[in-house]
């Protein structure tokens, strides 16, 4: 690692699937990056092109640990806190660590940003809406910024991901009120890209493999639940142009595409692009996340404020970012193949 760099970047969370685009992104543009993780659900096959650079290093290490983290911050122009437990698998199942990893790891983080002064983004989500939409005269709108958010009761632990990601955007603005550190929050809405992984639930790439192998295609419910895919290298894009624009500190920004899909036309597509004869099969919510599972119908950003900002917000189509990750997908099952 040189020391030259005027930008140095500390990514927690980076061996994950967000964190480790964002690493590559942020080497592009000449910055020192340092990645911390301490490998629960992140991967350091993730940041295979990453290790390889001369600005960058990658630590195994819990965020929560203040003495070892210090350094770090200190040495850190900015920090992307990601550090998180993450996926509707992992929130639909009720574990005390996962809260208590979060609550940790935001707490640490934000005295050591205030200590050192350094600038700070917290990576937050569309789940702190919950069961939020927007619903004017009966037209459904986008979610904005300061929507009111309704969640479901506490003994359906689903919420518990929503509440603590809500929990640590309130800690960072107390912060930034109480102390002026310099901190945006930013609130991405189902990031989807290469190196995302089906086991913790996300939806496009458990589609993919399932298409891929032939397997039924199972979407939970009646698949009329609807989503806003975004794509990974347009919110990058994004966390990195809001971390430099002095404007949006102790801003909120949505971060997403606002075109809705519904699940069942996804898995459609998804079988018809792969060309697989899987069937579509529709499993009841309850089998697949237990019986204290509460779905969500519809999400969509309302992204004027970070177009307002920014000039623009993240547009690749779904259509694209599918044949991507089809491909992809199909070099790890077959590397030597080529499609023509
Ligand atoms: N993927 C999405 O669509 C999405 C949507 C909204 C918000 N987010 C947010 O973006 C961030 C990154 O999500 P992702 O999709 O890349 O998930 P991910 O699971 O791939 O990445 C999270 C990373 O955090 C690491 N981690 C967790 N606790 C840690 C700790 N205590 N110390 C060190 N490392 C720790 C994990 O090992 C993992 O590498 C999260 O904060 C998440 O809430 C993601």
């Amino acid at each position: 690692m040189t020391h030259q760099n005027e930008r140095h970047c500390l990514i927690t969370g980076g061996a994950g699937f967000i964190g480790s685009h964002l690493a590559e992104a942020l080497l592009k543009e000449g910055c020192a990056v340092t990645v911390v993780d301490n490998l629960t659900t992140g991967r350091q096959a993730n940041l295979a092109k990453a290790l390889s650079h001369p600005n960058f290093r990658f630590v195994k290490l819990d965020v929560a640990n203040r003495e070892l983290m210090a350094p770090l911050v200190a040495q850190s122009t900015e920090v992307y806190h990601l550090a998180s437990y993450v996926g509707v698998r992992l929130a639909a199942y009720p574990s005390s660590s996962h809260i208590l990893n979060n609550l940790r790891a935001i707490d640490n983080m934000l005295d050591l940003v205030t200590h050192y002064r350094t600038k700070f983004q917290l990576s937050s989500t569309s789940e702190v809406y919950g069961k939020a939409m927007d619903v004017q005269n009966g037209q459904v709108t986008s979610l904005k910024e300061d929507t009111d958010r309704i969640y479901g009761p506490t003994n359906i632990h689903r919420w518990s991901y929503s509440g603590i990601k809500a929990i640590e955007e309130f800690l960072t603005l107390a912060k930034y009120h109480e102390e002026g550190i310099n901190a945006v929050i930013v609130r991405l809405f189902n990031v989807v890209g290469p190196r995302q992984i089906g086991q913790n639930g996300m939806v496009i790439p458990r589609f993919i493999q399932q298409a891929l192998q032939g397997e039924p295609i199972t979407v939970y419910g009646d698949g009329a639940q609807q989503r806003c895919f975004s794509y990974i290298g347009d919110v990058v894009r994004c966390m990195i142009d809001l971390m430099k624009t002095p404007g949006a500190s102790g801003e909120i920004f949505n971060i997403g595409n606002h075109i809705p899909v519904s699940i069942l036309e996804l898995a459609h597509k998804i079988k018809e692009f792969t060309g697989s004869r899987s069937e579509i099969v529709l499993v009841p919510i309850e089998k697949a996340f237990g019986t204290s599972f509460e779905d969500v119908l519809l999400r969509i950003p309302n992204v004027d404020k970070l177009k307002k900002q920014l000039g623009y917000h993240p547009t690749t189509g779904l259509d694209q970012v599918l044949i991507e990750l089809i491909e992809e997908a199909e070099k790890m099952i077959h590397p030597y193949s080529v499609r023509h």
